[in-house]
């Protein structure tokens, strides 16, 4: 059979050019020709050519469509299931990415021995071999007998086992050690992946098999990694949290099928991946007597309340430059929230150095965080620890202001429940109908909420 033909065309802009050059001849970008094979001319040319359409897609009015509900099979392992949404969809792809050694292996063994009770499982491995497969199952203690294994990096070997077998589920693990015939390029980099990728989701469209793709992420955390793959699959997951530690996060960045920004928090054991019902409690330090410099912030993660400690040290600095410095949270929105408190508090901090981290790992986005992190500065900074029990959330603004947060009621409940019984919150997030067993107290200031804090 003929090779197909190869072009080299630009991740960025799309120009193709029969060689590779470093430059693109389209937008001038370097390093951006990546090879591809060339689609035959028929099908390049099928939108101009007026006769013979058939086959071609019709226009339908949005009404006569049937919205039918995704086939679900949950996997049996609840926080993965809420990630996916539910369970894995008939023919929806799944990338999951994360560092090396964090744990993709292992959950897709777990999760993929779950479903073989249900449906045939493929796991193809292209990093282990079969006895290194064998001896992590034997040590997930998991039924071995219906999971079936193929050890093969050659695309379109496995695309021909797919259609034989016909899987409910398909594990490629991973993406990066998969070739293709079609290109000259070496696995992994980023005209292989993409090439990979995108042959094994149309065959995953065509056959209903889902399939699980596992990307490493490249030390840059780019490219050639999961990066390139994002806007092809259905599902991005990733796992978080560090290697040091026994917990992992698993958080849905986009979801056709399912809410995004999900969270799903596992604890790595002896025997695999655990998840973990109640993980407020992962990033609370608990400290046996309230100290200095410490908030705990009622957080979102997806559609889940979580209670994350938020720490603040402020020390004096003997640079002409006082570092700012945050772990888990923005650094930018850091020397911002300090500008606040120095115009609108009068609290300043100009000859300080400031660190701020969150506990366990997490890392939070949402501006819910600035007022703990700033109460938690100005604990540390007056060495004065907050009252115990306390729990806080807003916004706060440029002019100082503390801004409302969505689902404030969800957030007072979840702190409720673990035994918080004082929250500082915005205004205008006074729960309607008061949460049991929490005084709830609402400010509209920054200046009154350092004041109402310690009362
Ligand atoms: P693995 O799933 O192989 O990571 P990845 O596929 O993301 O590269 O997990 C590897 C790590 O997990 C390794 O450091 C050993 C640890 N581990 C456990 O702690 N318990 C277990 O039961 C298993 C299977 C692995
Ligand atoms: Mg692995």
């Amino acid at each position: 059979m003929a090779r197909p033909k190869i072009l080299h065309s630009c991740i960025e802009c799309g120009a193709t050019s029969p060689k590779w050059q470093g430059q693109c001849p389209g937008c001038g970008q370097w390093n951006t020709l990546v090879e591809t094979v060339a689609e035959p001319a028929a099908a390049a040319n099928r939108f101009v050519s007026l006769a013979g359409d058939e086959g071609a897609a019709r226009i339908v009015t949005l009404a006569s469509v049937e919205a039918r509900e995704e086939t679900r099979t949950p996997t049996g392992i609840d926080e993965l299931d809420r990630v996916l949404g539910g369970g894995i969809v008939r023919g929806g792809v799944v990338l999951l990415g994360g560092d090396p050694g964090i744990g993709k292996s292992t959950l897709l063994m777990q999760a993929g021995a779950r479903l073989a009770a249900v449906g045939q499982v493929l796991y193809v491995s292209g990093e282990e071999s079969a006895q290194q497969i064998a001896l992590r199952a034997q040590r997930l203690q998991v039924d071995a007998e219906r999971l079936q294994l193929l050890t093969e990096i050659r695309l379109e070997s496995v695309l021909a086992r797919l259609a034989e077998a016909k899987p409910l589920l398909a594990v490629i693990d991973s993406i990066q050690t998969l070739y293709s015939d079609a290109l000259t390029s070496a696995p992994g980099s980023v005209a292989q992946v993409r090439e990979c990728a995108a042959q094994l989701t149309r065959y995953a469209k065509q056959s209903g098999t889902a399939i699980v793709l596992v990307g490493h992420v490249t030390k840059e955390g780019a490219l050639a990694g999961p990066r390139v793959l994002e806007h092809i699959v259905d599902t991005v997951l990733y796992f978080e949290g560090d290697t040091h530690s026994s917990y992992r996060l698993v958080r849905a960045i986009k979801n056709r099928f399912g809410a995004a920004n999900e969270l799903g928090v596992f604890g790595m054991t002896e025997r695999g991946l655990k998840a973990i019902g109640n993980p407020s409690a992962l990033f609370l330090a608990g400290h046996a007597k309230p100290v200095a410099g410490t908030a705990v912030l009622a957080t979102l993660e997806g559609t889940r309340p979580l209670l994350i400690e938020l720490q603040a040290l402020v020390d004096t600095a003997y640079g002409a430059m006082p570092r700012r410095v945050s772990v888990g949270l923005e650094n930018n929105r850091l020397a911002l929230l300090l500008a606040v408190l120095h115009r609108h508090a009068g609290i300043a901090t100009g000859d300080q150095e400031v660190y701020v981290n969150a506990v366990g790992g997490m890392r939070v986005s949402e501006p819910a965080a600035d007022l703990p992190v700033l109460l938690a500065i100005a604990s540390s900074l007056r060495n004065r620890p907050l009252p115990a029990g306390l729990i806080a959330f807003g916004e706060v603004g440029l002019a100082g202001e503390v801004r409302p947060v969505q689902r404030g009621q969800d957030r007072l409940r979840e702190a409720a429940k673990l035994g918080f019984s004082r929250a500082v919150v915005p205004k205008a997030n006074l729960a309607k109908p008061a949460v049991p067993g929490i005084e709830v107290v609402g400010v509209e200031r920054l200046e009154d909420a350092l004041e109402v804090a310690w009362r």
